[in-house]
Order: structure tokens, then sequence, then C-alpha cells
């Protein structure tokens, strides 16, 4: 029979040494971490590098909670809790049924957004140095995060009319947008070396590596981008998911809306190919080329999932992926925006490719 080390008693329990011994480790990592944690939020330095951790955290959470919210839309557990923020009016917490728990789940998702955005501001007053950017993009964050627990509660209390939720959600997509900025301009260096306590601003100045012309068909993928999310919604809110099976809808036809869906789709990729056909022929930097395939890739994914799902009678499994894709597009879209600019110092002359016509333009 094996024999096992004498056991000791630690804190009021016997255990054995080896566990004991893992303890008390464990018990010196957690206090020496709490102990770096406090001197850096009372000294406020926080790493740059760090900061970005922490805006990456709030990107990825904003993503996770809009495909989390179509998840309560596509089970119908969209009044599965009739009151808010509890789920009834005689209980907070919901019943043990699965409508309530699905819509009740997705609150308290909230909740871990709603942290991952406080880390995000903390950690913004926090860096070392501190940018007056990332403060003002981390407390858009805030803003949003209340916009949209006020307009959940009012969806709720409006019973899911169609109006609400469409606005819950082009919203989040607003907020989202806010979390990629913030993640963008977390990279860019400071014009003080980091760690040095004060203030600071973006080093250098930004410069277009595209033409005007190439800046223009970019800003134009966005507002197609926006018109194509916007009439999204208005087929969401006129098809069989409204989140209820009580939901009020839109009265327009399916087939009528989800066709001027599809052109709009149709516009945006013919954008999408014109302006990286004309870039690639202008011999624009690889990254911004690389970025716009990429965003292509997703368009074209995210249009096959579309088709798809119209054609089969709109599954709520395929419903779900059109909605990641839309996060997807979205992010792809701003992303090759904010890869259009780079820094360079400010006494250098820009150093763009050798396109026609170059024009600096400077982000305002
Ligand atoms: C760039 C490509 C696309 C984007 C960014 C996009 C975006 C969206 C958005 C934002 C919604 C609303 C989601 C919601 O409110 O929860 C939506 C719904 C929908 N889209 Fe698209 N879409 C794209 C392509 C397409 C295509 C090509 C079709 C084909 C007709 C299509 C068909 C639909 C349908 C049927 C719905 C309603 C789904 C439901 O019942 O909830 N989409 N789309």
């Amino acid at each position: 029979m094996r024999v096992l080390p004498p056991a000791r008693i630690y804190d009021g329990h016997p255990m054995r040494a080896a566990d004991a011994g893992n303890l008390a480790t464990a018990r010196r990592a957690v206090v020496a971490g709490g102990r770096v944690a406090w001197r850096t939020i009372r000294h406020r330095e926080l790493p740059p590098a760090t900061f970005r951790l922490a805006t990456g955290l709030a990107v990825w959470a904003l993503a996770f909670i809009i495909v989390s919210g179509a998840a309560v839309r596509l089970t119908g557990s969209g009044l599965g809790c009739a009151d808010w923020p509890g789920c009834t009016t005689t209980q907070v917490v919901a019943p043990w049924q699965f409508h309530a728990w699905v819509e009740f789940g997705n609150r308290l998702i909230t909740g871990l957004v709603s942290i991952a955005v406080g880390l995000a501001v903390l950690a913004a007053l926090i860096r070392a140095p501190r940018r007056r950017d990332l403060t003002w993009l981390s407390l858009g964050l805030v803003a949003g995060l209340i916009a949209e627990i006020v307009l959940g509660g009012l969806t709720v209390e409006h019973k899911l009319a169609p109006g609400y939720v469409t606005a819950h959600f082009l919203l989040a997509l607003v907020f989202l947008a806010d979390a990629v900025i913030l993640h963008h301009r977390a990279a860019l260096a400071d014009d003080s070396p980091p760690g040095r306590a004060g203030r600071a601003r973006p080093a250098g100045r930004p410069v277009a590596m595209v033409s005007r012309e190439h800046l223009i068909l970019s800003r134009l993928l966005l507002v197609a981008c926006s018109v194509v999310c916007l009439l999204g919604t208005v087929v969401t809110s006129t098809g069989p998911h409204g989140g209820a099976p009580q939901a009020p809808r839109f009265a327009f036809s399916l087939h009528d809306v989800a066709q001027l869906h599809g052109t709009s789709v149709e516009v945006f990729l013919f954008f999408t190919i014109v302006t990286l056909w004309s870039m690639s022929r202008a011999g624009v930097p690889a990254s911004v080329l690389r970025r716009g395939e990429l965003l292509l890739v997703v368009l074209v994914a995210q249009g096959g999932i579309g088709y798809l799902q119209y054609f089969t009678g709109v599954p709520a499994a395929l419903v779900a992926l059109h909605i990641v894709g839309v996060v997807s597009v979205v992010w792809a879209t701003l992303v090759f925006n904010l890869g259009l600019y780079t820094r360079v110092p400010d006494t250098e002359e820009p150093t763009g490719p050798p396109v026609p016509a170059f024009t600096p333009e400077l982000v305002p």
C-alpha cells in the first residue's frame, strides 16, 4: 500500500506537505501580483503594450456579445425575461426555463462586457504616458455601453418593436467600430518615451499611403458597408426571427427587402473589387493590398452565407453564421480604412508609393 506523506495543518485544514507548499506558493504569487497591479494603478505606469491588450479584449468582448445577442433572437428568447433589469417583476434571477436563461445569460454576458470596457477605460487612465485620443475613445465605449443598456431595456419594454431591435443592433456596430479604432490607435507610438509619466500624443503625423482618389473609394466602402448593414436589419425586422413569436414585424415584403439588401451587397462588392484592382495597378504598399484582399475574402464568404440562408428559408444556424460575418465585414472594412495611413516624423517628407497625383491627406 502507498504511504502518503504526513498530513500538515495549513490554515486550519489538514493537507499533504506538497499541497500545502503549492498553496503557499500560489498565495505568494497572488499577493505579489496584487502588489504590482496596485503599484501600476497608483503610479499610473501601465505599459502601452498592456494597454493595447486591454483594448483587444474590449474588441473581442463586443464582437462576442453581438453574436450572443443574436442567439437570443434566434432562439425566440427575446421576451424570456419580461422585465428589466430583473428577469421578472418579482425575481432578479431568471426562473429555470430555457428562454428565460438564454435571455438572462445574455444579460450576464453584458456584465462581462462591462468589465472589459471598464478595464479599457481604467487602462487608458493609468497608461504611461497618457494619451488624450485613447482616453476619449475608451470613454466612447462607456457611452456606448450605457446607451446599449438603456436601449436594451426599452427594447424589452416595447415588446421587441422592430425599430428598437434595429437601433440596438446598429448601435452595437458603432460601439464595435469605436473599439476597433481604439485598438488601432493604441498601436501608434507615442511622441515621448514609453513609461514616462505625463501626457503624450501619437508620434509623427499621419500621411496617406494612397492617392486621394483611392482614399475616396475606400471611404465609399465604409458608406456601402453601413448601407448594407442598415438594410440587413430591415430584412431581419421583416423576417421570421423577431426574437419572440408575438414580436411585431415591419410590414414589408420579405422578398423585396432581401432583394434590396442583396443588391446593396453587390454594389459593395463591385466597389471593393474596383478599389483593389485600381490600387494594385497603382502599386500601393503590400500591407494595404493585403488588408483589402482580406476584406474581399470576408465579403465574398458573407455574401455566400447570405444567399444560402435566403434560399434555405433563413435557418437559425445560418443566420447566426451571418451575424459572425457581419462582425467580420465591419471589422475588415474599418481595418482596411485605418491601414491607409502611415506616420512620418514631423520633419520628414512623406514617402508614399509612386502613385500619380500623390496628395497627402491628414487624418482629422
Ligand atoms: C457584405 C455582406 C453582407 C452583410 C454585411 C450583411 C449584413 C446583414 C445584417 C447587418 C443583417 C441584420 C442582422 C440582425 O439584425 O440581426 C442581415 C440580415 C440578413 N441578410 Fe445580410 N448581409 C450581407 C449579405 C447578404 C446577402 C448577399 C444576402 C442574400 C439575399 C443576405 C440576406 C440576409 C437575410 C435574409 C437577413 C435576415 C436574417 C434574419 O432573418 O435574421 N445578406 N444581413
